[in-house]
């Protein structure tokens, strides 16, 4: 057994990233449709917005996004120290109990079970789960790094690495609550701190699930794919020390005009000013990693879905600075903009890097030299970037024209307009922002089929693991 990489269970999070992506993207494209044609929820209590909203960002992060996330921390960790997972059994109770999280998630949501707090929504029996499968995967992934065969760490487990203990401890902190009932807890924490600890919470969410954790993939999938060694691997390790430091006090800026302390709001705001510098760090070492090989953009779909995901990272790590200066911010926030910035964020960097390093692994899982068809993988990125953009420039210009219909006044000090006539005004956006999902969630389609395609009538395939070079050992 030891002799082989476990590819089972990879391959299980590899399908289940896909499904999920499927379902929760579908679910986003139902919300938005429902955001232009409110009578769409059917008046069924199941399927209003409030209770389907929470579906979707809990259906992409936690099922999409982190199955991601759990296949290719587990690909890289084991290629990278060129050893067999720590424990089959307990990656196994990663997969299920995970699955298990994601079925409860899918149907408490709807039923309006909820902790009220946002990518925290879940009630406290499945947030225990959560733990349990969170520990066993920090054991998983760091038994697997202590018996390593290559003495070197290689920086894509850096980051994958403080992805894992940063959730750990963003999901013991925000999860202290008193249970209720069955489904109903209260917080520990109330008025200004529980607001404080939901924003440390919630941008760190982003900063270690939705970056740290696929800077992991960059790290690996980027050169393998490009067969071009990392840029700067000095550049690599000063970054990753620069964003885990300031990542963690950028989260008030979410919370900027409120009662939050004045001087809390600023610092929120410097750390945010400074965190484009190491996230710009990352980008421009995937980017540069490139040099000399630009030429395979022309004939590699996989690799343009991993440099136009780079792009949207650049683009998302530049407005999130932005947006943070609270003179900006008291126009962008409550607005479309925001809404926008979060797609830029999801649909361009988090969704492309994630689809770009799936196409990767699957044929090796399978033992086959490629997907079954490059062309669709081609249809797939053209398709979801015409998406990405039709939904962040229709949030965009909504987002700024709400900001600017909402603080428009006459001479006499009267608004110009109500809101109502700011939703009207938005509409249209509505309608092109429903157009660019449908796209972005047929290319996720193609996907599916793809992937069915290449894996059906194939067994998982049996990878050796190399004898050690001496120089590594
Ligand atoms: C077909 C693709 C998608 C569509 C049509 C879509 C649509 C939507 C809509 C309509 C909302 C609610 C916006 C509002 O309340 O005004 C939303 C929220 C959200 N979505 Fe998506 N989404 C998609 C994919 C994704 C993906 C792949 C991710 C993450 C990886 C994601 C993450 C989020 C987050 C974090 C929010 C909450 C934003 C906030 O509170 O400001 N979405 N989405
Ligand atoms: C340098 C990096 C970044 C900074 C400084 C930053 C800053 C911000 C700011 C100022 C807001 C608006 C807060 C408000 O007015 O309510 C925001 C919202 C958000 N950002 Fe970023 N951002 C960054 C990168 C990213 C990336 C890469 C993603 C990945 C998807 C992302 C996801 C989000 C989400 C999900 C929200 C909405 C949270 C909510 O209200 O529910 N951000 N960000």
């Amino acid at each position: 057994m030891d002799q082989h990489y476990n590819y089972k269970v990879v391959k299980q999070f590899t399908i289940a990233t896909v499904v999920w992506g499927v379902i929760g993207m579908l679910v986003g494209v139902i919300i938005a449709a429902q955001l232009a044609w409110p009578a769409l929820n059917l008046d069924i209590p199941w399927l209003t917005y409030g209770r389907l909203r929470p579906l979707h960002t809990n259906a992409v992060i936690f099922a999409f996004g982190i199955c991601g996330l759990f296949a290719t921390s587990y690909y890289v960790v084991q290629r990278t120290c060129q050893v067999r997972l720590f424990s089959d059994k307990l990656a196994a109770f990663t997969f299920w109990g995970w699955q298990a999280v994601i079925l409860s998630a899918v149907i408490t949501l709807p039923m309006g079970f909820t902790r009220g707090k946002e990518y925290a929504e879940l009630e406290w029996p499945i947030a225990i789960l959560i733990a349990l499968v969170w520990v066993s995967y920090a054991v998983v992934f760091f038994g697997t790094l202590i018996k390593r065969k290559v003495k070197h760490i290689y920086v894509a487990n850096w980051f994958f690495g403080a992805y894992i203990i940063a959730v750990t401890i963003l999901h013991v902190v925000q999860g202290m609550s008193m249970p209720a009932s069955l489904f109903k807890s209260y917080s520990f924490y109330s008025g200004v701190q529980d607001a404080m600890i939901q924003w440390w919470y919630g941008h760190n969410a982003v900063g270690f699930i939705l970056t740290a954790g696929y800077l992991g993939m960059v790290y690996y999938f980027i050169p393998k794919q490009a067969e071009r060694p990392v840029y700067s691997y000095r550049l690599s390790i000063v970054h990753f020390w620069a964003l885990i430091f300031t990542y963690m006090w950028a989260g008030p800026h979410h919370l900027h005009y409120t009662a939050l302390p004045d001087w809390t709001q600023s610092v929120g705001m410097v750390f945010s000013l400074v965190l484009l510098a190491p996230s710009w760090g990352g980008m421009i070492n995937g980017m540069m990693t490139l040099s000399g090989a630009w030429h395979k953009l022309r004939t590699d779909p996989i690799l343009k879905f991993m440099i136009v995901s780079l792009s949207f990272y650049g683009i998302a790590t530049f407005e999130g600075p932005m947006m943070s200066i609270k003179t900006i911010n008291s126009l962008s926030h409550y607005t479309d903009w925001t809404v926008a910035h979060v797609h830029g964020g999801a649909l361009g960097w988090v969704g492309f890097i994630t689809m770009g390093s799936i196409y990767y692994i699957i044929p090796r899982l399978a033992g086959q030299q490629k997907m079954h068809s490059t062309k669709l993988i081609d249809l797939h990125f053209w398709v979801a970037t015409i998406g990405v953009v039709l939904y962040i420039a229709a949030m965009w210009i909504a987002g700024v024209m709400q900001g600017l219909m909402w603080r428009a006044v006459n001479p006499d000090g009267t608004l110009t307009f109500t809101f109502a006539e700011s939703v009207k005004a938005t509409y249209p956006y509505y309608v092109v922002r429903v157009a660019g999902g449908a796209l972005y969630l047929t290319g996720m389609c193609v996907m599916a089929y793809n992937t069915w395609m290449t894996l059906r009538n194939t067994k998982t395939a049996v990878a050796p693991i190399p004898a050690v070079n001496p120089a590594h050992a």
